[in-house]
Formats: C-alpha cells, sequence, structure tokens
C-alpha cells in the first residue's frame, strides 16, 4: 500500500496527484477526516472539489473506500453525490465506493455545535470548516457516538434521536439560532437511508484481501502533517491522524505493508483557519501568490494565508511521515518573482537556531535564505528539460536539506500539468 499525504496546512494539491496516479492503483481510500477535507479536480475543464469521495472515483475500475478512521456525515455526503453524477454522468458511484460499517457519523448536531463552539467566547476560536469534525471525533472518544453499522440495527433511529436530543438541549442554551430539531433529523435519516445504497462492510477485511490478492491500494490523506491531531500545531489542527501511520490505523493495514509515501508540499506554504504560521506574508507580496495562486479555500471559501516554505516545518513532517518521495506543486505560482525565499531555520530569542520542529515557535524568528526566482511558461511545458536553470536550483537545494528526491512538478491546476522527474 502506498500512501499520499500533505505536509503542510492542507490544500497542497493532493486530489490533483491523486487522480492522476490512481490509474496505477486497484483501490483508493480514505482513511481520516471527513468532508472537512476538500480535494479539487479538474477533468475536461471543468473542476470538482471532492470532500468524502476518494479522488480515484474517475477511473472506472478503481474501488474507492471511505475507511474506518475516518467521520462520514450521511447528509454532506448526499449532497456530493448527486453533485459528482451532475459533474461526470458516466461516474457510478454506487458500484465503485466502498464504506467502512466501522466509520462513524458526523450529526447534524456535531455541526450545529462546532458552529457555536467557533461564535463564542468561552472557546477557543480554531477557525474550523465548521463539519462537525471535532465534535464526531471527541464522541468517538467518549465512546458515545453511532458508527455506520449501526445504521442496520433495530434501535438505530431510537440512538440519534436521543443524541439529537440531548445536544439540542445544549444548543438552545446558547444564542445560535437553530434550524428546527424534526428538519434536521428527518434530512439526516432520509439521507441514511442514501447511504445505504453504497456497498458497506469490514473494509479492514476487504483491504487486507485485496492486498493478499496482489492489488495496489494508495491511501489517501486528506488535511495534512502540520494539522495532525498529535503532531500538528495543536490546538489549532484538526482532530483525526493525517499522517502515514494514520494510514495504517485509519485503514487497518499493517505498517509493514505500506510502500511508497509520497508527501505533497507547495513551493511555499499556505493556511487556512487560525494558528502559528512564522513565515506568512502580510505585504503585497503575500496578496499577489493568493491571487495567482488562487488561494481561497476549497471548502469554505476563505482566503488562505501565504507565506515562505518553511524548513523546519516540512523537515519534522518528511521525518514523522517517512516520506520516501517529494511531490512539489504550484512551483508555477512563484514564477516571475527576481528572487524567492525560503525559511530554513528559526531562531530563538537567546540565539539558539532550530532546524527541524513541529512546534513552530511563535517567537522565532524565520531566517530566510533567498535564492533566484525562475520565470517560465509552464503552460506549454512538456519535459522536465524545459525547466529553468533556478527552479533547478531550488529543487536541488529541496532535495538536500529533506534527504528525499522531488520526483514529481506539478506545474497547474490542469490534469495534465504534471512533470515526472527523472533526476540524479
Ligand atoms: P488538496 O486539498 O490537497 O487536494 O488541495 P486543494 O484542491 O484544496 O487545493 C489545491 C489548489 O491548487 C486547487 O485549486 C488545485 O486546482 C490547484 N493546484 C494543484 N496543483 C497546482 C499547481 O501545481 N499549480 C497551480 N497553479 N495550481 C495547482
Ligand atoms: P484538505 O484535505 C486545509 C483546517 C481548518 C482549521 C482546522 C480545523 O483539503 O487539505 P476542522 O474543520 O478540521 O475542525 O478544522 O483545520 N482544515 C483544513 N485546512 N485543508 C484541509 O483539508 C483542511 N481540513 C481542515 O481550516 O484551521
Ligand atoms: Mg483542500
Amino acid at each position: 500500500m502506498d500512501i499520499v499525504l500533505g505536509l503542510q496546512w492542507g490544500d497542497e494539491g493532493k486530489g490533483k496527484f491523486i487522480d492522476l496516479i490512481s490509474e496505477n492503483y486497484d483501490i483508493t481510500a480514505r482513511f481520516n477526516g471527513g468532508s472537512n477535507a476538500g480535494h479539487s479536480i479538474e477533468r475536461n475543464g471543468k473542476r470538482i472539489t471532492l470532500k468524502m469521495i476518494p479522488s480515484g472515483i474517475f477511473m472506472k475500475r478503481v474501488q474507492n473506500v471511505i475507511g474506518t478512521g475516518t467521520v462520514l456525515d450521511p447528509v454532506s455526503f448526499k449532497k456530493e453525490i448527486l453533485n459528482l453524477q451532475l459533474f461526470d454522468e458516466t461516474v457510478q458511484p454506487e458500484n465503485n465506493i466502498v464504506i467502512s460499517l466501522k466509520a462513524h457519523f458526523v450529526l447534524p448536531t456535531h455541526k450545529l455545535l462546532d458552529i457555536f463552539m467557533e461564535e463564542s467566547s468561552d472557546y477557543i476560536t480554531i477557525g474550523t470548516t465548521k463539519n462537525g469534525i471535532a465534535q464526531a471525533y471527541s464522541n468517538k472518544i467518549l465512546r458515545q457516538n453511532v458508527r455506520v453499522g449501526d445504521m442496520y440495527t433495530p434501535d438505530f433511529e431510537n440512538r440519534v434521536k436521543h443524541i439529537l436530543a440531548r445536544d439540542y438541549k445544549m444548543l438552545a442554551e446558547g444564542s445560535l439560532e437553530l434550524p428546527s430539531l424534526e428538519d434536521i433529523s428527518n434530512e439526516f435519516f432520509e439521507a441514511v437511508d442514501f447511504l445505504k445504497r453504497f456497498k458497506c462492510t469490514e473494509t479492514e477485511i476487504y483491504l487486507n484481501n485485496a492486498l493478499a490478492e496482489g492489488k495496489a491500494i494508495l491511501a489517501e490523506g486528506s488535511q495534512a502533517a502540520m494539522l495532525d491531531i498529535d503532531h500538528g500545531t495543536y490546538p489549532y489542527v484538526t482532530s483525526s491522524s493525517t499522517t502515514a501511520s494514520g494510514a495504517s490505523s485509519g485503514l487497518g493495514v499493517s505498517p509493514k505493508k505500506i510502500g511508497e509515501i509520497f508527501g505533497i508540499a507547495k513551493a511555499y506554504c499556505t493556511r487556512v483557519g487560525n494558528g502559528v504560521f512564522p513565515t506568512e506574508l502580510f505585504d503585497e507580496l503575500g496578496e499577489e501568490i493568493r491571487t495567482k495562486g488562487n488561494e481561497f479555500g476549497s471548502n469554505t471559501g476563505r482566503p488562505r494565508r501565504t507565506g515562505w516554505l518553511d524548513l523546519p516545518a516540512l523537515k519534522y513532517a518528511v521525518m514523522i511521515n517517512g516520506v520516501t518521495q517529494l511531490v512539489l506543486t504550484k512551483a508555477d505560482v512563484l514564477s516571475g518573482l527576481k528572487s524567492v525565499a525560503v525559511c530554513t531555520h528559526y531562531e530563538l530569542e537567546d540565539g539558539k537556531m532550530i532546524a527541524t520542529s513541529g512546534i513552530l515557535p511563535e517567537n522565532g524568528k524565520p531566517v530566510l535564505k533567498w535564492m533566484s526566482g525562475w520565470n517560465a511558461d509552464f503552460s506549454t511545458m512538456k519535459s522536465p528539460s524545459e525547466l529553468p536553470e533556478e527552479l533547478i536550483e531550488f529543487l536541488s537545494f529541496l532535495e538536500a536539506e529533506l534527504g528525499i528526491p522531488v520526483t514529481y512538478l506539478s506545474t497547474g491546476p490542469g490534469r495534465n500539468e504534471m512533470l515526472k522527474l527523472i533526476r540524479k
């Protein structure tokens, strides 16, 4: 099993890369997160953003697993499937999606509680996507939640109704304007009925049997290393395990079965939501990168914060994931700049230099290395031999610092805008 992971704060271009390489696999499998993800894919000049559906969905022979480590919102999933069918009527999601019986449900009140907590001054404002992700995962850990497999049990409706009523009582004490309990409840159960059209099974067995038959699996990470619940910039993180070990536990596939680990990073950094971001650019250049890179959340439309590439954080992400190949995206966005910077260290107040860190000290000063910028028309580029010298130097610098090869360079949002690099 190979894995694709984001190495920064999400939105590195995972969806595009997975759509492209999924032709080499029999199965793609989401192992974490839920509808907080937004994985954009461009096909035939049109663009779709997948939230819960794995990014191999456009390959007819690929099966797409929604694994045990995910949290599934049936209401959002139903909308997503209907939208997918409008986008491409040849896709047959009912034949190509397999859902874990052990994946946890996101309930309507989880989403309302997420909004409530984000808006209340009694809680830290994380800047979440308001999809109820933390609420579903926290109820899972509390052992109070319902799972996909529960929808086949006779007391499912009563159990859910009990939870909704209990949560609703709590919500009613706040100032949030609430939809009626009956409406959200009806919408949820209708969506659960829709979900029953899909194959729901013990995906651990499905995946391990597939491996035993020699099939190739690609695990699809959502979010990214610096948003990991354990290793990211807590508390400004998501609530799941976004790393390679999360793929193993989220899918029930042994770490021994892991092969290539593709880590995806942009040539700069972005972050949407709150939290430390040492290399953030607050000037016109930051705005220019946002505009040129179309850095607006695929899921929420929020403007993404932009900044220089953060090597201490990237080294940390490569280390904890055991990344074997780096996929670099969006170097085209920096094209035309006279010089580009990379943060190589953080300098602390006492003069200490930090070269690798997942903590990203708030008061650490980023030490920038300036390199010559590149200028090229990436839209017409067909071969790595056409890459500008300055960009090759940038790639070589990253390879030397990170100790792994850059094997793919994405040169634009389009499906075919990807160069496979064979470099020494
Ligand atoms: P994901 O969450 O990691 O799948 O990434 P998103 O889809 O949320 O965000 C990545 C955005 O960058 C999308 O709008 C992609 O279409 C776009 N994109 C991906 N790779 C490139 C690239 O190399 N260059 C440019 N300019 N855009 C890219
Ligand atoms: P993909 O898979 C970027 C961020 C939110 C917020 C924090 C917690 O498209 O890369 P949550 O809703 O998960 O409780 O929000 O995590 N976040 C993402 N940022 N890309 C994502 O997914 C994200 N999923 C969550 O903005 O800061
Ligand atoms: Mg995204």
